[in-house]
């Protein structure tokens, strides 16, 4: 078992939030997926306010050791996923976290009440890697928005706040910092990392419908590693690392960095089922080195 901000878990894997779809999982793997549900939590993809489409195509550029996407955040708004989404991810086998996004303090506050007064949510998390259409910052690149945001929202829910931390801005770890400061009760690194890829035929045009994207996969895992390892050490809070893990060794090596949970996202593309297999080899790994330092007798 583990333990993450008062809620039980099974083991500490969990799913990057837009990396999973459930609801098509479901639909593809019947009730075999609820048997096997290879997170410990489910983070759900982003709920704005309003509906969105989304991006134009092409959303998605592979990369080596990774991929770029520029999805775009669609989704049905929040009338639509307290309507259509909620009640079939409130079927789900583990405790949902509701990823939330908003364009103003305002928006993010109207999310966080609407999921307040939901018995089946079990935590929210804030996704703050947009601008705030009022200041022009994106929010969770600076500790003062961060901090502003928390003071709006905090007070709105007694379920546990996670703020998922960008890694573009100049220090995660103060943003991190600000966030505790304000209220989060956890922390969840890294978020992708802006890239962009150009058009291989038309001059001077990018490949993605959306411009740019965000660079996702093993090419980002020593980036994940440093950085949450530097928030870990700034703050007491728990911290749920992700960022290209692979397999157990990967997830191990961010418990060692500091991270209580640790988060699956590119991988679950190649293989639905990553998220059990990554989470029964961080299991034989860390059986070992208890076992190996004495702490069981052989
Ligand atoms: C989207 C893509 C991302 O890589 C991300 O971190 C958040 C949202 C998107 O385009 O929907």
């Amino acid at each position: 078992m583990t333990e993450f901000c008062g809620i039980e878990l099974a083991h500490p894997i969990v799913n990057g939030s837009g990396t999973f779809d459930a609801i098509a999982a479901r639909r593809a793997f019947g009730d075999a997926l609820l048997e096997r549900f290879p997170f410990a939590a489910f983070v759900s993809k982003t709920v704005t306010v309003a509906p969105r489409q989304g991006n134009p195509a092409p959303r998605l550029w592979e990369l080596p050791g990774g991929m770029i996407n520029s999805i775009g955040l669609p989704n049905k708004g929040l009338d639509g996923y307290l309507a259509e989404d909620l009640p079939k991810l409130a079927a789900l086998p583990v405790p949902l976290i509701v990823n939330v996004m908003g364009f103003t303090r305002e928006e993010v506050a109207r999310l966080v009440e609407a999921f307040a007064a939901r018995d089946e949510v079990a935590a929210l998390e804030l996704n703050v890697s947009c601008p705030n259409v009022k200041t022009g910052m994106v929010m969770g690149a600076d500790p003062g928005e961060t901090a502003a945001l928390l003071d709006a929202v905090r007070q709105l829910t007694v379920k546990p706040v996670v703020v998922k931390l960008t890694p573009n801005c100049a220090s995660p770890a103060d943003v991190a910092e600000a966030a505790e400061a304000h209220g989060a009760d956890a922390v969840s690194l890294i978020n992708t990392l802006r890239g962009m890829a150009m058009h291989p035929r038309r001059h001077g045009q990018p490949w993605l419908g959306g411009g740019t994207g965000g660079v996702s996969g093993p090419a980002v895992r020593a980036v994940a590693l440093v950085q949450v390892a530097e928030v870990a050490a700034r703050v007491s809070v728990p911290v749920i690392g992700m960022g290209g893990v692979q397999t157990g060794r990967h997830a191990y090596d961010l418990r060692e960095a500091g991270a209580t949970l640790v988060a699956v996202g590119t991988e679950s593309f190649r293989d639905p089922l990553a998220g059990s297999r990554i989470a029964a080899e961080l299991a034989e790994i860390e059986g070992r080195n208890l076992a190996s330092s004495g702490a069981i007798s052989a």
